[in-house]
């Protein structure tokens, strides 16, 4: 596995790689690696040649008040994780590197992105956008590799890719969660164990729902509403929202047509780690 920390040292390595005719697949992280990003990982040995991942905690995503001090680095044992993994050239810049003075130029998506997520984080998906077209540039892949864990993150890249003619495949890969269904995260390391435990309200609560219109429920308010009540009722847990989307557009819905795709997404606040979750389902 190379380890590069440098732009030009990347895209030299990767030159030669796509010269000899051979695919590049990408997994961007901000580290703290787990199943999940290596589940990414792994959709990306099996479809590319060559896998890059990029481990880099964007300071530009996260608002003046947040977990950018404390974002979990365990740098090392990233490095063991992506090796086993099969990773072949990992990216590690320093935030110099990244961005070396100011910066005058963003990627704004308007679509998508003032909802949810981004209601919560208003700069949140600009900061994702540009950092995310910052590392299409500089590692120039075929394949992207996106966690449908951060459900409205991968909608709003795979618009930016639509709307910008980026010439990358942006591929969406199942949630990875825990035995007791809490979708794992890097910030999980941050719960105590009785927040750890409060949390897998949030599956629960998507469950609830996903039965709920499996059963013949149509309105989306109604679900939405009992997902809510789900979550208020977990001492432990701040709701944020609980919704119920139409999968490609984000838009809440309340009538919720047969064969629609839908997405439950919900996001909680546990002491001061926040959490999200969703699943998809198919309206019946
Ligand atoms: P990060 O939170 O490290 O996540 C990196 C990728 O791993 C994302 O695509 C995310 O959806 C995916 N992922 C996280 N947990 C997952 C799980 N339990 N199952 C499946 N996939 C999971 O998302 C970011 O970093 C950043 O915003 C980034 C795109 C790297 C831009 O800075």
């Amino acid at each position: 596995m190379q380890l590069v920390s440098t732009k030009d040292e990347l895209r030299h390595h990767l030159d030669a790689v796509r010269m000899a005719g051979r695919s590049v697949g990408f997994v961007p992280t901000m580290g703290a690696l787990h199943e999940g990003h290596l589940s990414l990982v792994g959709a990306a040995t099996a479809d590319c040649d060559v896998v890059v991942l990029s481990i880099f905690v964007n300071p530009l995503q996260f608002g003046a008040d947040e977990d950018l001090e404390s974002y979990p680095r365990p740098r090392q044992r990233d490095l063991e994780l992506a090796e086993t993994a099969g990773v072949d050239v990992v990216f590690t810049p320093s935030p110099q590197e990244m961005y070396p003075g100011s910066v005058f130029t963003a990627v704004h998506v308007a679509a998508l992105t003032s909802t949810m997520e981004g209601a919560a984080r208003p700069t949140h998906f600009d900061g994702v956008c540009t950092v995310v077209t910052k590392l299409f540039n500089l590692v120039g892949p075929c394949h992207a590799y996106f966690g449908e864990k951060d459900y409205q993150q991968l909608a709003v890249v795979g618009r930016m890719v639509a709307d910008l003619d980026q010439p990358v495949t942006v591929v969406g890969c199942p949630i990875v969660r825990e035995p007791d269904g809490l979708a794992l995260s890097s910030r999980n390391v941050h719960l105590s164990g009785e927040q750890r435990e409060a949390a897998g309200v949030l599956h629960r609560a998507l469950r609830a729902g996903a039965t709920m219109i499996a059963v013949g429920e149509h309105d989306g308010e109604a679900v939405a509403a009992h997902m809510a009540e789900i979550i208020g009722d977990e001492p432990l847990a701040r709701l944020d929202y609980a919704t119920v989307v139409d999968a490609a557009t984000l838009e809440p819905l309340r009538a919720l047509a047969r064969d629609a795709e839908i997405r439950l997404l919900v996001a909680a606040a546990f002491g001061s780690t926040r959490l999200l979750d969703n699943v998809g389902v198919t309206v019946p």
